[in-house]
């Protein structure tokens, strides 16, 4: 078996070979070269790969994405119809999705930003007692990773509904499906959490028109894609008090140029693309896993449906 593998960097790059050919000794792993000649790789494993790959290997059989998100692949123009592509699929994720969730609402939700504030002024002064009926949190997408945020969050007793495409179930979890569920699922939700996809049918889909359906003094926490939000709608709604803050891993250009004004938005928290970060250890274990498997003529899962775009 002949792997490319293609990231960001030189160095990614040779980090991910280094890891394949160790867990795959018996695979050729190849690091993407600009002006280099085509290998004849039957796999590809990649991140925001260029577009001259597919151009270039014309004997790929299947791509693994290094992220759970597929948008810039599916987007590339010379991405063969029928290579298999593959996701990851939690791979540690959903852990940090999960922490990344809770560690925002419990700070909001038990007064932690003013405690650190008394403490400058040296006060002693315990706040109103948490009633968590006041802290509705909404999940949109239900997938691998809104699952496991759903999950911990239930389990710390706070009210969840989570709104998915087909309405996944999950125990504790008031369940929403599709388009004509979703004002309904924004009007008892104060806390949204976006764990969507990007595609044609999510993007813009956090705006003026579904933000202001939220409970007042709602929190934004955006974990999908940059393109999810419609930048220019979120700070009106901040600075009116129809929402009460919003934290930010995801831009529409990242890095998040140096003047962009939710830098110094006031209730704006920002992270650099890091709520879940991939793994090297899980990743390279599981895409192991999946090569094998499909060496033995065995089905996988994490291929994604490329007419759903996830
Ligand atoms: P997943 O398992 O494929 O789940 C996607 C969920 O979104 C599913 O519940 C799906 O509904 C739902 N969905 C898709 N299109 C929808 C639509 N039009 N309307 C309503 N629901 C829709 O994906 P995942 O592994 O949880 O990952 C989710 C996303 O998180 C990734 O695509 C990526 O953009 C983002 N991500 C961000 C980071 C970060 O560091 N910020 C890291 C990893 C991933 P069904 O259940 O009905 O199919
Ligand atoms: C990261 O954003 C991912 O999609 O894994």
């Amino acid at each position: 078996m002949k792997i490319i593998c293609a990231s960001t960097s030189a160095i990614e790059q040779a980090t991910w070979c280094e890891l394949l050919a160790a867990a795959l000794p018996h695979a050729e792993v190849f690091p993407w070269q600009d002006d280099g000649p085509a290998c004849g790789a039957d796999v590809a494993v990649v991140w925001r790969p260029p577009a001259a790959l597919f151009a270039r290997e014309r004997e790929l059989r299947v791509v693994f994405n290094l992220g759970a998100g597929v948008d810039a692949l599916l987007n590339l123009p010379d991405l063969p119809d029928d290579v298999l592509i593959v996701r990851l699929e939690d791979a540690g994720m959903a852990a940090q999705m999960a922490e990344y969730v809770a560690h925002y609402v419990v700070r909001a939700s038990r007064h932690f930003n003013e405690y650190e504030a008394l403490q400058k002024a040296r006060r002693w002064q315990p706040l109103s007692e948490i009633d968590r009926r006041q802290w509705p949190i909404g999940i949109m997408g239900m997938g691998v990773l809104g699952t496991s945020v759903a999950r911990a969050m239930a389990g710390l007793d706070y009210p969840v509904a989570g709104w998915s495409r087909s309405g996944r179930r999950l125990e504790g979890v008031q369940t929403y499906a599709g388009r004509d569920a979703l004002p309904a699922f924004l009007a008892r939700t104060r806390v949204l959490v976006n764990l969507l996809p990007l595609t044609p049918g999510t993007e813009d889909i956090l705006c003026r028109e579904t933000l202001s359906q939220l409970l007042p003094d709602s929190h934004l926490i955006n974990l999908g894609r940059g393109a999810h939000l419609v930048e220019e709608d979120l700070p009106p709604l901040l600075d009116s008090g129809h929402m009460a803050g919003a934290m930010l891993d995801v831009f529409r250009v990242e890095p998040l140029p140096a003047e962009h004004p939710f830098w110094t938005h006031p209730r704006i928290g920002i992270t650099p693309h890091v709520a879940g970060v991939t793994l090297r250890r899980e990743t390279i274990e599981q895409i192991g896993t999946k090569i094998l498997a499909i060496m033995r003529g065995e089905t996988i899962t994490g291929v994604v449906v490329r007419e759903r775009g996830y």
